[in-house]
């Protein structure tokens, strides 16, 4: 069972609005794949992205949780969905693009594991293809361990994020939903998540066993710095 099985219904609540991504994402694919057809993505969970995502491809989402994959069939119905190792994929076809949004890299702690997604992606994605996929920053971790909990409220529910440090890479996210049954009253769902912080230039040595050019983005400043947050990493020329 995965983690992400019992805390699915809340999930979206939690992490909120994303379409932003979602748009940037179509943008990255169409300049580094402009003819792409058909799209994989990796971890797919609720459909957030293959919402927007099976508007213009035809798409596949992977993912390792039932629970996630039953809202991403009601979210997408356009998109198909497959229960999966992203680890161990062997479809047997491949795709113009495939994608691993929303920083479902650092969920995987073992570099090993990082390895194997790159190889899936690899041997996923067509001769002239792009994967592309994105992952958190040690600079983004940090802040938030820096900061106070993050509270959203939803009418008379809350959330709240608070990141922990475990150690130099590795990260805790508790996420948790505050659901109000009465008076005073709430029920807490809880969900931690560890993260592996890799930085920028281990990531690109990493994907370029796999693929001969690698591009990092930072979309919210012209380059990427120390004081990125979030980068994308876009894949091309699979060896
Ligand atoms: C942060 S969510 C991202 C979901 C989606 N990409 C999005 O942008 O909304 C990470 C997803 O990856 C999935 N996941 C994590 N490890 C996985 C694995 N080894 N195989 C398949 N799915 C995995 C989780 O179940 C979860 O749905």
């Amino acid at each position: 069972m995965s983690r992400y099985d019992s805390f699915a219904t809340f999930y979206d609540r939690v992490i909120g609005d994303r379409s932003d991504v979602a748009s940037l994402l179509v943008r990255l694919i169409r300049l580094a794949a402009p003819h792409a057809r058909d799209l994989l993505e990796l971890g797919c969970g609720t459909g957030t992205m293959l919402q927007e995502l099976s508007k213009h491809y035809n798409a596949l989402g992977v993912d390792n949780s039932s629970a996630m994959l039953a809202l991403a069939r009601r979210k997408a119905p356009k998109a198909k969905v497959m229960l999966a190792d992203i680890r161990s994929l062997a479809l047997g076809r491949t795709f113009d693009a495939v994608v691993c949004p929303f920083d479902t890299m650092n969920h995987l702690t073992r570099i090993s594991d990082w390895r194997k997604v790159l190889d899936t992606a690899c041997s996923h994605l067509s001769p002239e293809g792009a994967f592309i996929f994105d992952v958190n920053t040690r600079a983004k971790m940090e802040r938030y361990c820096d900061e106070p909990v993050e509270v959203t409220f939803h009418r008379s529910d809350f959330s709240t994020v608070q990141v922990t440090r475990r150690s130099a890479s590795l990260y805790l996210v508790d996420l948790s939903l505050y659901k109000h049954v009465g008076g005073n009253r709430y029920v807490r769902r809880s969900m931690r998540l560890p993260e592996r912080i890799i930085p920028a230039g281990e990531v690109t040595r990493l994907a370029r066993g796999f693929f001969r050019h690698v591009t990092v983005i930072d979309p919210a400043r012209r380059r990427p710095s120390h004081r990125s947050e979030e980068l994308f990493f876009i894949c091309s020329g699979r060896r």
